[in-house]
């Protein structure tokens, strides 16, 4: 007897579709803006298992997950998506997939830090302490408490979007964004997300870094300032040079200039983050 395959409601992403039929890709275009499905023959998709649609704050959070989530596999850092605050007395476990900081990676600090954020936006005011810079050690678990802090935002409200210093400056050059992202768009993005993890700040910058790095990341930041809002710093280097270390390699002030570490600093808490090399493996390899 022929097994039949339940009908798609459209056709293949590629190859030939019936005569007025919808490719996939087609009808992803449409569905992400929102078109009359019905117009075009296709059935009502099931309504989500919850059943929460008329509450319009469901979608919202999946959306704001989704890109949250993205913005972490677009960096190709999807281990972090792993990492949480520990649980608090009371709170549920966390899962066995899930990763907790340890105690040299601040997290009562970094939970302070996301209940003033969360408080504000309630309260749509501006959070006392809007940026948060994390200098440490290479390896010392900076990203992680980054995306802990991340993972937890989300979850409370917050939109959320993560990209690492170098990245951001490369989407702005022609045609190096990803999809159908132009210049303008990473702009926007970047700059109006409530809360924004700048992941390595200066990251690979060995040098003092171009006019165009330096205008995109002192505008990006000017521009989340200007608007009251977040923005999470780590870096391996120092803000400033020490009078007593002169010598001590290049500080972000060298790289970027006076104009960015000053609103960096605007603002800002510091949480230090200092520890071994967390990749390090136990015996030392010899080689
Ligand atoms: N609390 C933790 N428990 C277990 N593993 C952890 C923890 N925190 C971080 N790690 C792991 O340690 C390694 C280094 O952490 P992470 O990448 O956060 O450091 P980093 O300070 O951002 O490093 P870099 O300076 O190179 O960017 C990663 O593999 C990460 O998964
Ligand atoms: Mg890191």
């Amino acid at each position: 007897m022929p097994v039949t395959a339940p009908l798609a409601p459209h056709g293949p992403a590629r190859g030939l579709n019936a005569l007025g039929g919808v490719s996939e890709h087609i009808y992803q275009v449409l569905q992400n803006n929102n078109a009359n499905m019905a117009m075009l023959g296709i059935p009502p998709q099931p309504e989500p298992e919850d059943g929460l649609w008329e509450d319009v704050a469901v979608p919202q959070a999946r959306a704001r997950r989704k890109a949250w989530i993205n913005s972490v596999l677009n960096a190709s850092q999807k281990e972090y998506l792993r990492f949480r605050f520990p649980r608090q007395k009371g709170e549920e476990p966390l899962s066995s997939d899930l990763q907790a900081l340890d105690q040299l990676q601040k997290p009562g600090s970094l939970r302070n830090w996301v209940n003033s954020l969360v408080q504000a936006k309630k309260e749509n005011a501006r959070p006392e302490k809007r940026n948060l810079i994390i200098p440490g050690t290479i390896g010392s678990g900076k990203s992680a408490m980054a995306c802990a802090v991340g993972n937890e935002a989300v979850e409370r409200g917050l939109g959320v979007l993560y990209v690492k210093h170098s990245t951001y400056v490369t989407w702005l050059r022609p045609d190096s964004a990803p999809g159908n992202l132009t210049a303008e768009k990473v702009r926007r993005l970047y700059a109006t997300c409530d809360l924004l993890i700048l992941d390595e700040v200066c990251g690979g910058m060995n040098a003092v870094a171009t006019d165009f790095v330096e205008k995109e990341s002192t505008d990006l930041i000017d521009a989340r300032n200007a608007a009251g809002r977040a923005t999470l710093y780590t870096t391996n280097l120092r803000g400033r040079r020490k009078p007593d270390s002169p010598n001590r390699g290049l500080a972000i002030v060298d790289i970027l200039g006076g104009r960015f570490v000053s609103r960096m600093e605007e603002a800002a808490h510091v949480l230090r983050v200092v520890g071994p090399d967390r990749r390090q493996p136990e015996e030392p390899l010899d080689w």
